[in-house]
């Protein structure tokens, strides 16, 4: 059952798709799960390739393509069940093929290992190009269709006997279709593990940043004080040439605020200011890949905003968004909403948005909406960020038909074909952490006894997923292991 060759991990040149690449400025975010650190000593597995169909929902189309998955066989016991990881908004990394606490599990029940990378994103492309009429073939459906197609494919290459138990692992939107592969294919998956998942769709997610704001507070109310502070002061210097020069300066804009600053330009530069709020929060201490961003934590950018001694409130925020800013790697602030509208219109997969900003997006436009608005607030980001601007960009982006109303009915389809919060299913945890603003989408109480869900006080995005560390809080500690024992509990019946 050896089938990976391994190679030795070199630490240059990971992919660095994730985490808070996906914070791009103005745009709705995914949540993708992040990358766990890394014990260099590992190998990690080749990428591996499986021949899928197009289009799962049309008999008579035959165009076939070749999709991205890892297999990890160290841990597999004769009669032990398959793990299967799967990818999302975002290229699937393999280090989950040798890190994180689902590789604990695999150890505890000797189970084969593979991770499935989502159609469109990283290394799977399933057309020539990312243009809008090829992207009708991304879809959740043709994701969990080929999720299905996969488990057959490996059930008879591998062999694997009949009556194997296939258990699905997700995190963010992988977490969602973990919980709806067992839905519709329950014959095929016999569980899942369902983590920071949203089941349901929602045009306008206004709890984002009542979320992001209720985290803020764990740290303090001065904190929260001090971000509405700043950004009355960022209102008013917006509207004088003084002001507007200062600001460019402070914040290291790009271009300058001037007479050709539009609408929308505004509008993108508050949200790039939020995100920054809201990428520390999503991410805060959840053992990712010590990335240059991974220690700033809600701690480290509230202790700057409530620092009387390092300025003026508008002085400190531009302090919090310099670290942001330089910890990403950026030289400087880019707020033009014409330049990111055009980086989204690019459909070539060469092109830095083929690592999943412009698919999510299609996917937020016609599937899902969540679009992180700044109207439930009008204390931390008041109206500066409505609906109307991610509209926009649906528009924009992809046409005129991609509008409010396309979105309704996008969203209530959603809705429909997997029960956003009906959803009957067994053998599913959800898992959800308290500051992690995602949980607002999701299913937190324990309301049917075969699908518990655990609510983590004070964890963020996806963490019951990272290795553990010394550092857990004990309520994710105990998270980790009933998730375990329900795992247990499943293979046994
Ligand atoms: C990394 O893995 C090696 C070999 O399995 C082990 O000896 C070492 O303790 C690990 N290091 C860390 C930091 O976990
Ligand atoms: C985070 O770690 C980097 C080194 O990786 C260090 O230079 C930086 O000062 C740290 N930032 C904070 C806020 O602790
Ligand atoms: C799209 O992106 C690719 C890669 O960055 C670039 O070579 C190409 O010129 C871009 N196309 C357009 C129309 O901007
Ligand atoms: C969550 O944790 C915080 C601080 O650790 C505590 O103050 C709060 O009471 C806890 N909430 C619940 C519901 O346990």
């Amino acid at each position: 059952m050896r089938s990976v060759q391994l190679f030795v991990f070199l630490v240059v040149g990971v992919n660095l798709v994730l985490g808070f690449r996906s914070f791009a400025r103005g745009r709705s975010k995914g949540g993708s799960l992040g990358e766990p650190i890394l014990n260099e000593s590992h190998a990690l597995p080749e990428d591996q390739w499986f021949e899928q169909f197009l289009d799962h929902f049309n008999p008579t189309e035959t165009r076939t393509w070749k999709q991205r998955y890892f297999v990890n066989s160290d841990f597999h016991k004769k009669g032990g069940p398959v793990f299967l990881m799967i990818g999302g908004e975002g290229a699937a990394s393999p280090k989950w093929m040798v890190e994180g606490q689902w590789i604990d599990y695999a150890r505890r029940y000797g189970a084969l290992c593979f991770q499935l990378e989502h159609r469109f994103y990283g290394k799977s492309h399933p057309t020539a190009d990312l243009s809008i009429k090829n992207l009708v073939y991304l879809t959740s459906e043709q994701a969990l269709a080929d999720l299905a197609y996969f488990i057959e494919g490996m059930n008879l290459l591998h062999q694997i006997p009949a009556g194997t138990k296939w258990i699905t692992f997700g995190g963010s939107y992988p977490g969602s279709l973990a919980a709806w592969s067992r839905y519709k294919y329950p014959h095929l998956v016999h569980g899942a593990m369902s983590a920071s998942g949203p089941l349901l769709a929602k045009i306008d997610f206004q709890q984002y940043y009542v979320v992001v704001e209720d985290a803020l507070r764990t740290h303090s109310q001065a904190c929260i004080d001090a971000v509405v502070a700043a950004n009355r002061q960022v209102h008013i210097m917006l509207r004088h040439p003084v002001g507007q020069k200062g600001l460019a300066e402070k914040f290291k804009f790009c271009s300058p605020v001037d007479t050709q600053t539009k609408r929308n330009d505004i509008a993108n530069l508050y949200e790039s200011l939020a995100s920054n709020f809201a990428g520390v929060v999503q991410y805060n201490k959840d053992n990712r890949r010590s990335s240059k961003t991974s220690n700033i934590t809600i701690g480290t950018i509230c202790d700057i905003l409530v620092d009387e001694k390092r300025g003026t409130p508008v002085s400190r925020l531009a302090e919090m968004s310099n670290l942001l800013l330089e910890a990403n790697g950026e030289k400087c602030f880019e707020f033009k909403y014409s330049k990111m509208i055009n980086e989204l219109c690019n459909v070539s997969w060469a092109d830095e948005v083929a690592e999943g900003g412009r698919q999510w997006m299609y996917q937020t436009c016609t599937e899902f909406g969540f679009f992180q608005t700044s109207t439930a607030r009008p204390q931390l980001f008041s109206e500066t960020f409505p609906l109307e601007f991610f509209v926009q960009q649906c528009t924009d982006v992809f046409g005129p038909k991609y509008n409010m109303h396309l979105l309704e009915a996008a969203v209530e389809r959603t809705n429909t074909i997997y029960g956003a919060f009906d959803l009957d299913v067994s053998n599913v945890v959800f898992v959800h952490g308290s500051i992690d603003p995602w949980h607002a989408l999701g299913i937190t109480k324990s309301s049917n006894p075969r699908a518990p869900a655990i609510y983590i006080n004070g964890t963020a995005h996806c963490a019951n997923m990272y290795p553990k560390s010394e550092n857990d809080p004990p309520q994710l500690t105990e998270a980790r292991e009933r998730v375990g024992q329900l795992i247990g509990e499943w293979l046994k019946n």
